[in-house]
């Protein structure tokens, strides 16, 4: 075998060095609310993945890290449509499809972050391509970087704990069903209500009637342009919150 083919074959059987991805969370909208972890890893990374769905070309997540960017770093926009939650085939091909360009990447041994608002495994478009990326990639290639969620900065403003004592804690991301919400409602000791704008009136009714009002909070836009905070909803009940918005409510183990 001439030394070209040998360094050749030699080249297909070492395999390259794959890369690590982050799975970095940003917290909820002040950048000075990531971790030492975070900016060290954002500074670092060769490539920044962030979601970004059809029609929205702005992400909050990005727009939160830039400071910690290197500069001129690549950013690739991963497109996550917005589609019944039901249509389960257009969901998992369009998840597996954006963890195979992330392992791409990976398997040039590059790093990469993909960016996620408040902790990346609370309600994010990062956990829903965690488990094809671990079935294409080694274990040890992915780490998950843990942000502020925005529940806690919500409560952090109110200087309220969000669960002292024996208490108990549901977070719950909209509302489809309100018997589900009633259900917590009566059990929980604290519920967190994350989409809060998908089904606000019914929410709103629901507080009604069970009396709730004024142990409601509704948070929007939390360490952003346009910070807006309601406490106490019996007596200024808010319109439609925006996207970003979520409620906290203290039910009194009710
Ligand atoms: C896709 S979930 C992301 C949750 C996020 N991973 C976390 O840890 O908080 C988006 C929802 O989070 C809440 N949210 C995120 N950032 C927020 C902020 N800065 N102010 C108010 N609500 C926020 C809103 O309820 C929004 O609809």
């Amino acid at each position: 075998m001439s030394a070209q083919n040998k360094s050749k074959s030699k080249e297909n059987i070492i395999p390259k060095k794959i890369g690590t991805l982050y799975g970095v969370g940003v917290g909820p909208g002040d950048p000075e609310l990531l971790t030492v972890k975070a900016i060290h890893i954002l500074g670092k990374v060769d490539i920044i993945f962030t979601a970004a769905s059809p029609g929205n070309d702005y992400s909050i997540a990005q727009k939160i890290a830039t400071p910690y960017l290197k500069p001129g770093i690549e950013v690739r926009r991963l497109n996550f449509p917005m589609v019944d939650r039901n249509d389960k085939v257009t969901l998992t091909s369009t998840w597996r499809a954006n963890a195979e360009k992330i392992a791409i990447v990976l398997q040039q041994g590059l790093s990469a972050a993909f960016l996620t608002l408040g902790d990346p495994l609370i309600y994010s478009t990062y956990s829903y391509i965690l488990p094809y990326l671990t079935e294409i990639l080694p274990t040890s290639a992915i780490v998950t970087i843990p942000g502020i969620t925005s529940y806690q900065l919500a409560a952090s403003r109110l200087n309220q704990p969000l669960v002292s004592g024996l208490e108990s804690l549901t977070i719950l991301s909209g509302v489809e069903n309100p018997e589900k919400l009633d259900h917590f409602l009566n059990k929980s000791d604290n519920v967190a209500i994350l989409k809060t704008y998908r089904s606000f009136d019914q929410i709103m009714t629901l507080l009604q009637r069970k009396n709730l009002t004024g142990r409601a909070a509704l948070f929007s836009h939390l360490g952003l342009a346009g910070e807006e905070i309601h406490v106490d909803l019996k007596n200024h009940p808010p319109t439609e919150p925006p996207y970003l918005s979520l409620m906290i409510v203290k039910t009194g183990g009710c």
